[in-house]
Order: structure tokens, then sequence, then C-alpha cells
């Protein structure tokens, strides 16, 4: 075993935490020779219900969980923390859009970016889920000062996994031989799921499915998936999103395989002329607690309009916030 590392997780007693948890104690985000502190925050009136969690996780006895601190205070939880999963934050109700919530959730990104600037791990890796994630995220990214922006990602491996499994259903193949899909700008209804690299057991995703089926069906269904589940549930997802917290980070950590890539909303440096700065999805390469935008890829006009429509929403949530930066 190795020695353990603190993991922070916000919002500890909500749906998603309760999916993510048990599955990180257990030790498959970061391996099982990897064992975690977990260090839970939440706000005072559900801390009740954190010390529900916290039982259960006890009651699991996983050999992988070395401790646990349960509270309310930020300085505390984020103490120190390696990684930290960025999930307390209001979530959506049907017919709301995800940047509705940016007023009630900008406050949290702001104090949280500031303390975990000050008693983070110098190495920490920060990953947003609470929405509207890429915006909280450029919130975040704008209170540190010790730690590098590059260090804080938002999540779009939720829409990445849609997108492979939309794919994977239709041709009939296992998830695993598509590779080199591409969620490109906002975690939202504008975010624009690019099949053009895609392959498909090692064919280009462009020779076994069609135009039509790619702008009437796979392209809308991934963009609005998340309100899909809404409409479903009465809640938002959790499951799956607790899932793609963990995929997010293992493979940031562990590294992309060989001839594919991921997804991942981090601040862009203008690569594909996005605007500097804005936390935007791009194809990554990991290897090692590194990334590295997938560089050089052909852009068609099709694609560019439509990267181009979730860069313009997320320049609008910027400006939206602009005192908050
Ligand atoms: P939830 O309401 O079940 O849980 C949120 C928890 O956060 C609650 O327990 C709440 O008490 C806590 N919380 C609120 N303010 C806090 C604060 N300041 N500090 C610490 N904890 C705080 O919601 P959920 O379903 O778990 O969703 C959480 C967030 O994740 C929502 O914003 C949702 O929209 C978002 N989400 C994002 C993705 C994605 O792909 N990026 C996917 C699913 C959900
Ligand atoms: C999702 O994509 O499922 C989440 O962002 C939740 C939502 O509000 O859609």
């Amino acid at each position: 075993m190795k020695n353990p590392v603190r993991v922070t997780v916000t919002g500890a007693a909500g749906q998603i935490s309760y999916n993510l948890l048990f599955r990180l104690a257990a030790g498959e985000m970061l391996g099982k020779d990897q064992p975690v502190i977990l260090q839970l925050l939440e706000i005072p009136p559900a801390m009740k219900m954190l010390d529900g969690v916290v039982m259960e996780l006890e009651d699991c006895a996983f050999s992988t969980l070395s401790g646990i601190i349960a509270t309310d205070n930020s300085e505390l939880a984020f103490g120190d923390a390696e990684y930290v999963l960025m999930v307390g934050a209001r979530p959506r109700g049907p017919g709301m859009e995800r940047k509705d919530l940016l007023e009630a959730n900008a406050k949290i990104f702001t104090e949280q970016g500031s303390v975990l600037d000050r008693v983070a791990s110098q190495n920490v890796r920060v990953l947003v889920v609470g929405n509207p994630a890429n915006t909280n995220a450029l919130i975040t990214a704008s209170k540190l000062q010790r730690l590098d922006a590059s260090q804080v990602t938002a999540m779009t491996r939720l829409d990445h996994n849609r997108a492979i499994s939309q794919i994977a259903a239709k041709t009939g193949s296992f998830s695993s031989s598509v590779k080199r899909v591409i969620i490109w700008g906002n975690h939202s209804a504008t975010q624009y799921p690019d099949i053009h690299h895609a392959t498909v057991d090692g064919a280009s995703a462009l020779d076994v499915v069609d135009q039509n089926w790619i702008e009437s069906e796979f392209i809308p269904t991934v963009q609005k998936r998340g309100a899909q589940v809404i409409a479903a549930r009465g809640l938002s997802s959790a499951a799956s999103a607790g899932s793609a917290a963990m995929d997010h980070i293992r493979t940031w950590m562990q590294g992309t395989p060989t001839g594919d890539w991921t997804s991942m909303g981090i601040v862009s440096d203008g690569s594909y002329e996005i605007t500097d700065g804005l936390i935007y999805s791009y194809p990554v390469t990991c290897k090692s607690g590194h990334y590295e935008i997938v560089q050089d890829l052909e852009i068609n006009k099709f694609s560019r309009d439509k990267m181009q429509i979730t860069e313009q929403e997320l320049i609008e949530e910027r400006d939206a916030i602009a005192n908050l930066l």
C-alpha cells in the first residue's frame, strides 16, 4: 500500500456524492493500492445527513479508506488535499438551463477557490462538477495565486461518455471500440460533440454512421441528455455523473490509452482560435498527471461554427460574472 492521499469532496451529502464516495473509497478512482483520507465538506443544515454517509462508509470496512473528516469548515476540508472534487452546488430542475444556476452557485466557487488556494497541496488537482461547471471553474481558477489555473478543470467527461455510448449503440459496438470522440466547449446544450475524428473498431466513424443521424439525433441527444434524465427521474443525473468524475481523475493521473484521448474543460490557451482564458472543453491526452491539448486537428466549417456557438455562450457566462473574477 502507498501512503494515503487526501481527497476533498464538497457537497458530500448530496446525490452525486452518495454515488461517488463509496467507489472512490473502495479504490476505484486512484487504485486498489492507494489509500485515501476523505475530507467531506457540507453546509451546516446537511451535516446530520453527512453523519449518516460517514457511518455507511465506515460500515463498508474498505481497506483503501484510511480516514474520514466530515466538516462544514472549508479550511479543514481543503487542507493538504491532493484531489478536490467540487460537487457542492445547487442542481437545476425541469425547464432550467445550467447557466440559470450561475447566480446561486457562483458565490460558492468564489469563496472555496480562495480557501483551496491557501490550504490545499501545491500539486492539487481540482475537478469542478457543480453547474454551470465551466464558469464555476473559471471563477475558482481566478482566485488562485499560489496555485496555477491549469490545476482547475471542469467536467465534460459525462458528455464524452454519453457520446461514446450513443455511437456504440448506433453501430452495435462495444463502447471500448469507440475512440477519439470530442466534446468541445461548454457543459451545456451548446456543447459540440464532434465525431469527425472518431473511430469505431479502427474505421472512421463518419464511414459507419450517416450525416443525418449525426445532425438530427447524435448531437441533440448528447447536448440534451442531462435535461432528459431530469425529465425522467425528477432529479439530475447522479450515478453517471459520479462515475464520470472518477473517470476524469483516473484518466488525468493514469493517462489516456495510446491512440485515444479524452475531453476535459481546461483553461484555453487560444488553441483552435478559442478565446484565451475561458474554461473550454478540448480533446486532451493525459500522461502521469499532466494533460495536453490535441493539436492540429482539421476543423471543417460545420465544426468551426458549432465550436464558436459554444464559445460565445462561455463568453456571455464569463461577462455575466465579470464582477467576481
Ligand atoms: P444535490 O443537491 O443532491 O447535492 C448538492 C450538495 O451540495 C447538497 O448536499 C448541498 O447541501 C451541498 N452544498 C451546497 N452548498 C454547498 C457549499 N457551499 N459547500 C459544500 N456543500 C454545499 O446535487 P447533486 O445532484 O449532487 O449535484 C451537484 C451539482 O453537480 C449540481 O450543480 C449539478 O447540476 C451538478 N452536476 C454536474 C454534472 C456535470 O457533468 N458537470 C453532472 C451532474 C450534476
Ligand atoms: C448533466 O449533464 O446530467 C448534469 O449537468 C445535470 C444537468 O443539470 O443536466
